[in-house]
């Protein structure tokens, strides 16, 4: 078994959790021993989207909080009775003194508590907000100087893969037999891709957005509609209220690169087409509002549903998995499973729990644990955060 400690900061939540991990690829199980979230969508919600300058604030104000509780809840922060040298690293001293706020807390917590009873660091090292992913990789390599530990760097859009793959287990979570190849379609605010894995941990991307991602036109669509952010939600919880009460919609949008032979996505026009309806209708009543959403999102699953099946298709995959912040999206979700179980009944849809969907660290800590399983670690005193880190 490892213990491993895993740290999220790649956009606007600060996460911090502890798992228990045993197994190999296709029989891995994770216990949560301690997990420790912060979101910052309120901060966020008055500039309609997520501001770096105070992502990269609150990352550094909450991760030793976050650390500490998540240590507690798994029973593994004891006070140092003894500390043996007041004196910190000198490796750790150059770190500290990039963050200070950060660093001051932290050097407080090391000669305060005990190293922990963990075997490895995990930290999101991207993609994502730069400046974000800065703090989480500094915090983490200055752990692993501290306490001598392993360092794990994981890419965010691996754990939200993972994440598709595991089912509830009690107090965990356990991956169920995976038959490769996997298709993976992320959709996320940032991303919008199609990737295959034929072996694990190592993939080819085959497709991916040519302009706006497809949980950023949701939120761009949910402006247009005067809906809060982060606004996915808010555009799926109208739709689905308009397709409970009505089998017709008056609005019918283009679906943008459908019927193109390759499989990338653009959603930038579908975006475009939203903003001309607003303009010609003037003022929406409720009902436009929601007939709208339900046009835009039955436009947006349509081009996702039909790219899924032309790359499954094309790559012989055998499970499709779902991840990131869109997949939570339940007009997507029964879209696909209804357009495997008719077109490709012998593939595994692979779903997160809706509680995976959004950023945490629990899927940062299973890639983690997969990439250990691989020996893939990372030197402490050079890991760099990379805002454009790719899968393949
Ligand atoms: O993965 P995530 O939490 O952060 C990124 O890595 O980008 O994804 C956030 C995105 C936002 O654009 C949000 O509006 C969208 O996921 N989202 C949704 C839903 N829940 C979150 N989009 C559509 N329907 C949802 N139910
Ligand atoms: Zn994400």
């Amino acid at each position: 078994m490892k213990t491993i400690l895993a740290i999220e900061t790649s956009c606007d939540e600060t996460a911090v959790s502890i798992l228990e991990c045993t197994g190999d690829f296709n029989s891995a199980s994770f216990r949560v021993a301690g997990n420790a979230l912060l979101s910052q969508i309120d901060l966020h919600r008055e500039y309609g989207g997520v501001y770096p300058a105070i992502a990269k604030r609150e990352h550094a104000k909450n991760l030793v909080p976050l650390l500490a509780s998540a240590l507690e809840e798994a029973e593994l922060l004891h006070e140092d009775i003894q500390p043996v040298s007041s004196e910190l690293d000198e490796r750790l001293v150059v770190l500290l003194e990039r963050e200070p706020e950060l660093w001051s807390a932290l050097s407080a917590f090391l000669h305060e508590s005990e190293r922990p009873q963990i075997d490895a660091i995990a930290v999101t090292a991207g993609p994502g907000l730069e400046p974000a992913l800065w703090v989480g990789v500094n915090f983490a390599r200055a752990l692993a100087i501290a306490w001598d530990l392993p360092l794990v760097s994981v890419n965010h859009m691996e754990g939200h893969i993972i994440s598709a793959l595991v089912k509830e287990d009690g107090d965990g979570y356990r991956v169920e037999d995976t038959a490769l190849p996997l298709l993976a379609l992320l959709i996320s605010g940032g991303h919008t891709e199609l990737v295959v894995m034929r072996d694990w941990l190592s993939y080819e991307r085959i497709g991916e957005t040519r302009d706006d991602a497809v949980g950023e036109a949701f939120d761009k669509v949910a402006r247009m509609l005067d809906l809060p952010y982060p606004g996915g939600p808010e555009v799926s919880k109208l739709a689905e209220e308009d397709r409970e009460d009505s089998s017709t919609n008056p609005f019918s949008l283009p679906r943008p690169m459908i019927d193109s032979p390759d499989l990338d996505f653009s959603f930038s026009g579908l975006k475009t087409a939203v903003l001309y309806t607003v303009k010609e209708q003037g003022a929406l009543s409720p009902l436009q509002k929601r007939q709208l959403a339900r046009a835009f999102e039955d436009a947006a699953a349509d081009v996702l549903v039909a790219k899924s099946l032309k790359a499954i298709q094309q790559t012989g995959a055998r499970t499709l998995a779902i991840g990131g912040g869109v997949s939570a999206n339940i007009h997507i979700r029964r879209a696909l499973a209804e357009a495997l179980a008719e077109s490709e009944p012998e593939v595994t849809l692979c779903i997160p729990g809706i509680e995976l969907t959004g950023d945490n660290a629990v899927m940062i800590g299973m890639a983690g644990y997969f990439r250990l399983l691989k020996q893939d670690v990372a030197d402490p005193e050079t890991l760099a955060a990379d805002g454009n880190r790719c899968l393949s």
